[in-house]
This record gives C-alpha cells, structure tokens and sequence, in this order.
C-alpha cells in the first residue's frame, strides 16, 4: 500500500454543492478501489490524502488531477506504507476553520463527517509532523 498527499486549488466558484458532488463519487469509488483518506477544504485550497493499493491510488490521482474543479496539484508526500491512518474513512471531509490535529486524529473514527477545521496551515503542518514521523 501507499499513502500520497497533495494539495491543489480550487477553481473559483467552487461551492458546496461541487464538494458535495465530488464527495458523492468518491465515497463511491474509493469503496471499490479500497482507497481510503481525508479531503481537507478551506481558503481555496484543497489537502487529500489518499491510502490503499498502489495501482488504485495513483489511478485514482491521475484521474483527480485531470479534474477541472481544481488546479495546480502538487504531491507533497508519497510513501510505502503497512498501516492506514484513515481506516474507516472512504473519504473523510473538513471544512472552513479552525481545526487543529488534534481534532483530526478524534475523528478518525468517524468517517462520512464534515467537521469544521481550525485552520489550514495548521492541518497541513500536523499531517506533515505526522507523516514524516
Ligand atoms: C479535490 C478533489 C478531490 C477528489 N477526490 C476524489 C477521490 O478521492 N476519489 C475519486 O474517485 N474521485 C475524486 N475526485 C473526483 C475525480 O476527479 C472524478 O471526478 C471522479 O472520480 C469521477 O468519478 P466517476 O468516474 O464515478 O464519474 C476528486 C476531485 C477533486 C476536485
């Protein structure tokens, strides 16, 4: 299995109804293909993390990356890995502010929730301390 991170922009414009829609596919999708992660949304940026077999995660990526609900995609982190972090998310979302990681790390085990988030950066910054450890 690997686990990759990337982040991207969202087009303007981009609502709550465009999430919702992509949330609705990938909850979908991630479930055949046994890709699981989170979806972080806030300030016109997006954070994914993606999990699950190699094949199926970099499909699944150069599928999202062709998407025209987004731009500028740039894998932050990729990397073998034997356990998930996000095992029972098949696509787990946080929005808007505040959120710190510890947050994060709480609802691990509640997948299919939008919870609101702290701020961006910081996830960013945890997800990194915590990937790399
Ligand atoms: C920021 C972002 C994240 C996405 N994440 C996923 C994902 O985790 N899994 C997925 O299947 N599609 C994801 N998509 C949607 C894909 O780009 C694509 O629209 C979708 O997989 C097509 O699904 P379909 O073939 O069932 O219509 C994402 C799109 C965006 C813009």
């Amino acid at each position: 299995m690997i686990r990759l991170m990337y982040c991207s922009q969202a087009k303007p414009g981009f609502g709550s109804q465009t999430l919702e829609e992509i949330l609705l596919a990938s909850r979908k999708n991630n479930k055949q293909a046994n890709i699981t992660g989170v979806l972080v949304h806030g300030g016109g940026l997006f954070l994914q993390v993606l999990e699950g077999p190699e094949l199926a995660v970099l499909r699944t990526y150069m599928k999202i990356v062709d998407d025209k609900r987004h731009t500028d995609s740039r894998i932050i982190h990729i990397t073998p890995i034997k356990d998930r972090i996000f095992d029972n998310w098949t696509m787990g979302v946080l929005e808007g502010n505040p959120l710190t990681f510890e947050n994060v790390a709480k609802l691990r085990a509640h997948r299919l929730e939008t919870v609101a988030a702290d701020s961006f950066t910081e996830v960013i910054r945890e997800f990194e301390s915590m990937l790399l450890r």
